[in-house]
């Protein structure tokens, strides 16, 4: 039986943090074995609202090679590459911005709403618009059939079907796949302070953090603020700590944690103690992988380049195929220079 062909990506703007270690990076790991896998670090993405600070941005795809292999992802399973290093993606971006009308993007929300939230930078670019353009080529020159990814993408993916569609109307050929997304059923992690976890908001715990910085941060989360002494009672409802529990603790460790709280007798501070050591266990194997990856940069590179060349030959044949139904075909009737 083939497999059905999963791909995501993932920008290389920073550091990872736990949230996005349960929310994109654990399914990814745990989609190895049933689907043949595509990830790549997507570092023109990057480039799209980093284009003036641009010496991050390297060093940040070394970091991201550390966390996925640490966080169990296998290139003996998965394919594991590097966007800019498959010059055919930005082509098949060109190709496509020929035939996606310009409302179509304008009307994307995460750009309408990026353009109003983000105010320290300039994103009225061709290439910001073009964002959601890149992200259809990123996909479907894998012909992917499923692509996992928070609700915040699924737009992108939409507007990936209505450039396919357009595409095999025009041009009289199918020659991509509608990808689909694949959301799964997580918990949300909230950051330490209870909103959403992220560094912009300064409240997450890095997967780069020590053992001793984390133990730090999980003491630090907001807890009941009607509690205030010990000996009064808490509502674990109203207690981020607790949102963390339910993630990281055995549900008869949190039934108990329920009990004491509410009735006081046990503080917030044994509490997040205790919440520490299920966190440092639940990831300690990920912590072990990653102080082995740490460091050694050329094979996570070397990693990253094998991952790349067999993604360049999915990537040039679905090219080839896509300029011969548009009669496009230079490189065919010229060979020997692409
Ligand atoms: N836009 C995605 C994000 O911000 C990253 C991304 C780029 C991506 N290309 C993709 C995800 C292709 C899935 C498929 O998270």
């Amino acid at each position: 039986m083939v497999k059905k062909r999963v791909l995501s990506g993932m920008q290389t703007t920073g550091r990872l943090h736990l949230g996005n270690l349960l929310g994109a990076l654990n399914i990814w790991v745990g989609m190895q074995d049933e689907y043949d896998c595509y990830y790549f670090a997507a570092d023109w993405h990057a480039l799209a609202s980093n284009y003036e600070q641009t010496e991050e941005l390297s060093g940040n795809l070394l970091d991201l090679g550390v966390n996925w292999l640490s966080a169990g992802l296998d290139p003996e399973k998965s394919v594991l590459f590097v966007q800019s290093l498959i010059p055919e993606h930005a082509v098949l971006h060109l190709l496509f911005s020929m035939i996606t009308p310009i409302p179509w993007l304008e009307r994307v929300p995460s750009y309408k709403e990026k353009l109003e939230q983000v105010a320290n930078k300039d994103l009225h670019t061709y290439g910001f618009l073009g964002y959601p353009v890149l992200q259809a080529a990123d996909i479907v020159i894998y012909k992917a059939d499923y692509v996992p990814v928070g609700i915040d993408q699924l737009p992108h993916l939409e507007l990936a079907r209505e450039i396919v569609r357009r595409f095999h109307d025009i041009y009289g050929a199918r020659v991509f796949v509608e990808p689909q997304g694949k959301m799964s059923e997580v918990p949300k992690l909230p950051g330490l302070d209870g909103r959403k976890m992220s560094k912009s908001y300064s409240n997450a715990i890095y997967l780069s953090d020590t053992r001793e910085e984390m133990t730090r941060k999980i003491k630090k989360i907001v807890t009941d603020p009607a509690r205030v002494r010990k000996t009064d009672p808490g509502d674990p409802e109203k207690c981020v700590a607790f949102n963390f529990h339910k993630i990281f603790s055995s549900p008869e460790q949190n039934l108990e944690t329920e009990k004491e709280c509410r009735s006081a007798s046990r503080g917030c501070v044994d509490c997040k103690t205790m919440l520490a050591k299920n966190v440092l266990h639940k990831i300690g194997p990920i912590l072990d992988r990653r102080a082995y990856w740490s460091g050694r940069n050329q094979e996570v590179y070397d990693i990253l380049k094998e991952g790349s060349i067999k993604a360049r030959k999915v990537a040039k044949d679905t090219l080839e195929e896509a300029e011969e139904a548009m009669k496009f075909n230079f490189s065919k009737l010229i060979p020997g220079v692409r």
